[in-house]
């Protein structure tokens, strides 16, 4: 492998800055379409992964069936599905099936939705989703440490017909804090680091290993289901010399469109699917670039043409759109409004945003939705903050009036994005996690059709735990 790539990867990672890596494996892949799983049974257990590559040490995880990522979960839309899932872990933990519509019993939400899976302990799942799509699942207790320790896996739900692509590719991406022994460095939960970006690591996988190669074949037509699995990494992703055509984001179809500047925004929880031509030459490698940070530029991973011909003569100009998802059209004309507003957070000086200082948030508190801060993972007893009759179409003005991003989540309800900083937002696009920029204000719409208390707060990990985070209820 030529060694002009390593400098953008060796900059952030403290076990390539040797540049000993020996890159000759390539990514772990995934069926396109699964034989129907009528019953799916997973188990959280501690295990051993090869995160860094053959030439360094395993890395200790926590992982869905021995697996990093756990196994990706094939769903049919519409189709009821059963998941077991068994604790072997030694603290409680909960799955969350993020972005399905699901019963509210069926969230994974700690004391809120279900008392926590104990160790030694198993559970069942049951639901049926309505959206065919690109989802994820991973703890809701303990989040910043299970998610942190390799607790995670995609969802995917297959739409009724297949979708007209050569290969459906599915590529998580994780990010890991490792210490020189390639071992996840323990100190979770550090106040200074919630109260500004959260917990970044120093080592992003894709599937599970670091950067390699995709192999691929020129003329082909991939769907690639992109899901940022970090705790805390905001990503966006270049394709050199490709072009890619956004037709999904958090699983559900938009119009397709070529994203803004060529840059593929992916921040925690999100989800992009992406239509590639292979357009590149055979034989060539293609890197595919992680510039979300200033200067600290990386490669994910490169798509790696074999010197086969073009399958094909001319590259196809039929736009994939997918079918739509059953998802209620809010009724703008009539709908309630309500504001939230992100609070605090660590400022250029020091201090604590909106919230009288540092001093002024109690032990752990490092955010406040509304004036009021929710830590943890989700617990009984959590007052909402707004509560909807079902039915009723709600428009939410969500305001970050903090200094840092946030990829803000709502359980069990899909919301459209009208606008942006008081600019329409094209595309049709349908969310259920929103990145945020530092002061951005944005307008979501959605019908809470959906019974229950749900979870709203950001993805990044540290920030939920230390105070972003509220409760919607649907009476
Ligand atoms: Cu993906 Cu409440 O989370
Ligand atoms: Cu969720
Ligand atoms: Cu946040």
């Amino acid at each position: 492998m030529s060694s002009e790539l390593n400098p953008i990867m060796s900059r952030r990672s403290v076990l390539l800055a040797g540049g000993g890596l020996a890159l000759t494996t390539s990514v772990r892949t995934w069926p396109a379409r699964a034989a129907a799983q009528s019953e799916v049974r997973i188990t959280a257990a501690p295990g051993r992964a090869p995160l860094v590559g053959a030439s360094q040490p395993q890395t200790d995880v926590w992982a869905y069936n021995g697996t990093v990522p756990g196994p990706v979960v094939y769903l049919r839309q519409g189709e009821p599905a059963r998941i077991v899932i068994e604790n072997r872990l030694d603290q409680d933990t909960t799955v969350h099936w993020h972005g399905i519509r699901l019963p509210n019993a069926m969230d994974g939400v700690p004391g809120l939705t279900q008392p926590p899976i104990k160790p030694g302990e198993r559970i069942v799942y049951e639901f049926t989703p309505p959206d065919a799509g690109t989802f994820w699942y991973h703890p809701h207790a303990h989040s910043l440490e299970q998610l942190g320790r390799g607790l995670s896996g995609a969802v995917i739900v297959e739409e009724r017909e297949p979708v007209a692509v050569d290969r459906d590719v599915l590529w998580l991406f994780s990010d890991w804090r490792l210490t020189p022994e390639a071992q996840i460095d323990s100190g979770f939960g550090n106040m200074m680091e919630a109260a500004m970006s959260g917990r970044i690591g120093n080592t992003v996988t894709l599937n599970g290993a670091v950067p390699s190669s995709e192999p691929v074949r020129a003329g082909e037509r991939i769907r690639l289901r992109l899901v940022n699995a970090a705790l805390a990494r905001m990503m966006a992703l270049r394709f050199e010399g490709h072009r890619p055509v956004i037709v999904a984001l958090d699983g559900q179809p938009c119009d397709p469109h070529e994203p803004e500047g060529g840059r593929i925004l992916l921040g925690p929880a999100m989800r992009v699917d992406v239509v590639l031509d292979m357009q590149g030459e055979p034989g060539r490698h293609y890197r595919v670039i992680d510039d979300f940070y200033d200067r600290l530029a990386y490669w994910v991973t490169q798509l790696a043409y074999d010197e086969r011909p073009p399958l094909g003569a001319d590259p196809r100009d039929a736009r994939l759109v997918l079918p739509p998802n059953p998802l209620p059209e809010p009724d703008l004309a009539t709908a309630e409004r309500h504001e939230l507003t992100l609070q605090g957070g660590m400022m250029g000086g020091g201090a604590m945003m909106g919230m009288g200082g540092m001093m002024g948030m109690g032990h752990g508190v490092a955010w406040a939705i509304n004036g009021r801060s929710m830590t943890g993972d989700g617990h009984a007893g959590m007052a909402p903050a707004i509560t909807f009759q079902r039915g009723r179409s709600v428009v939410l003005t969500l305001r970050n009036a903090t200094a840092w991003w946030h990829p803000i989540h709502i359980h069990g309800h899909i919301f459209r994005v009208l606008s942006r900083n008081g600019a329409p937002v094209p595309h049709r696009q349908w969310l259920d996690t929103i990145a945020m920029a530092p002061r951005d204000t944005v307008e979501v719409a959605f019908v809470a059709d959906n019974p229950g208390d749900w979870m709203l707060h950001c993805h990044v990990t540290d920030h939920q735990t230390a105070g972003l985070m509220t409760v919607l209820r649907v009476a």
